[in-house]
């Protein structure tokens, strides 16, 4: 007869930072989004359990190191600096970074505006390493994309720059805000694993391929970006 752990089904272990709408929030407690969902499908094709586990974003490459989550997906952009500590799927994602200002402030037309403002970032988000690039700008940096529109609403800070899906459903959700008119960064959102954890980095690989030609993925693009 079948043993219970032959019944088992193997868990996979995954690191998400919930507060990136529509990528990954927080919807009556439990974490939903883009990612979990296509996480979620990726287990059905592996015949695996998701156990997703809620982190701060600047915690998750360590966590992943240390061995506490085996998967991250975060709306992680692959960026090179990233990719000298973990590997990374193909990308799933094409995102940009865009700035964030008040209604009606027409003083940023490009990155470049930036000069001389006070910027709000996310601590350790790519959007950081692009203003932090900029000379001349008061970088101001938040734990979370929220505190960051509250800090803008506020006057606290003249731009917020943010990840193109995020920022556009903040400045949905909150009156007297907009996206600036000026060219976006970018990037691509990617999986991350540990180098060496090559047997489940194929697997991921392979889950990913299967959702994408068997219009899973493309569902849930449809059903989260219209
Ligand atoms: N794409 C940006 C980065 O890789 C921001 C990702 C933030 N994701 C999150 N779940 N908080 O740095």
């Amino acid at each position: 007869s079948l043993s219970a752990t032959a019944l088992a089904k193997e868990k996979i272990y995954v690191g998400t930072n919930a507060e990136f709408p529509p990528f990954e929030y927080l919807e009556k407690g439990e974490i939903t989004g883009f990612d979990i969902e296509l996480m979620n499908e990726m287990g059905k094709v592996l015949d695996a359990e998701i156990k997703v586990q809620d982190m701060a974003f600047d915690g998750l490459l360590p966590a992943l190191q240390m061995k506490k989550v085996d998967v991250v997906i975060a709306g992680m952009t692959a960026t090179e600096e990233r990719k000298k500590t973990v590997a990374f799927t193909q990308p799933y994602y094409t995102a940009s970074q865009v700035i964030i200002v008040k209604e009606g402030d027409n003083s940023i037309n490009s990155f470049d505006d930036l000069k001389g403002k006070r910027v709000g970032v996310m601590l350790g988000f790519t959007g950081d390493t692009v203003v932090s690039e900029i000379e001349g700008v008061k970088v101001e940096r938040f734990n979370a994309a929220y505190a960051g529109i509250m800090a803008l609403k506020a006057d606290k800070v003249d731009a917020v720059v943010l990840d193109s899906e995020p920022a556009k459903n903040y400045v949905k959700q909150n009156a007297g805000l907009q996206i600036a008119e000026a060219d976006a960064v970018q990037e691509e959102y990617a999986i991350a694993l540990r180098k060496n954890d090559r047997e489940l980095l194929e697997k991921i690989e392979k889950a990913l391929a299967e959702v994408k030609a068997n219009g899973t993925y493309d569902k849930l693009l449809e059903k989260y970006f219209n």
